[in-house]
């Protein structure tokens, strides 16, 4: 089995304004001018998406969300569901993340539901996972994180593209980063649960890393064995950061 492309998103979290879609225009720009090895995707603020499908339109950059509703319609007063943001024109969508397990007491049983909305709207998940400080002094990092895997991906996406993101909690926009054997055993942990609930096709789902990417570090990180990517933070609000990760693929 030949393996997939890897995949580099960018999570813009809240940040941007449409001014900013002039650093998503030159992404686009540079990944058509020199189309690298990997995918490469941004995830804008939900006020963006759809402006930002627009102006990368034909393009070699993909547009994803960053949340959605489990539901697809009712009255939820400030959400998204999934199937708004394939209709603003994105292809992908970002779950689980740690920000919103800890701010908004996301469960695993509550993003696997977002999963399920996502993939009948017909967009690709990336389902974040990832331990806090506290869990990898207890030494309960692989635990917690294999826990994460089986709990937020269903059943559902036996045969579909997907992604999973290992972002520890404590090199979230701290600028520390785990050792790169500490980032190995995590993602070969993460693809022996993949292999376990999906069989041959767990095989090839990306596994990205996120947590502090930025040029310096991105080589070393993106040639582990089992690294399929990255998701950026910080580094992807500016085209001249994010194209150095994604050149580093
Ligand atoms: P930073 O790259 O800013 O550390 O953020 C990582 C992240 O949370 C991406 O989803």
């Amino acid at each position: 089995m030949t393996a997939p492309r890897p995949l580099i998103a960018g999570n813009w979290k809240m940040n941007g304004l449409a001014a900013a879609l002039s650093e998503a225009r030159a992404i686009a720009a540079a990944v058509d001018a020199s189309p690298p090895a990997a995918r490469v995707a941004l995830c804008p603020p939900a006020t963006l998406v759809a402006r930002m499908a627009d102006a990368l339109a034909g393009t070699g950059v993909a547009v994803g969300g960053q949340d959605c509703r489990a539901e697809a319609s009712g009255a939820f007063t400030g959400d998204i569901a999934a199937a708004m943001l394939a209709d603003a024109g994105a292809t992908m969508v970002i779950l689980g993340h740690s920000e919103r397990r800890a701010g908004y007491g996301e469960t695993d049983l509550l993003i696997a539901a977002k999963v399920e909305a996502a993939l009948t709207a017909g967009l690709e998940p990336i389902v974040c996972v990832g331990e806090t400080l506290e869990e990898r002094e207890g030494g309960r990092t692989l635990a917690v994180v294999t826990g994460q895997v089986r709990g937020s991906l269903p059943a559902a996406l036996a045969g579909k593209a997907f992604s999973v993101a290992y972002e520890p909690v404590w090199a979230i926009g701290t600028g520390l980063t785990p050792t790169l054997e500490q980032i190995e055993q995590v993602h070969l942990a993460i693809r022996s649960t993949l292999m376990q609930q999906f069989g041959e096709h767990g095989a090839g789902v990306p596994i990205l890393y996120g947590g502090s990417v930025k040029p310096s570090n991105a080589v070393e990180i993106l040639g582990l064995k089992e690294v399929g990517g990255a998701l950026v933070g910080g580094a992807s609000l500016k085209a001249a950061d994010f194209m150095g990760i994604v050149a580093g693929a």
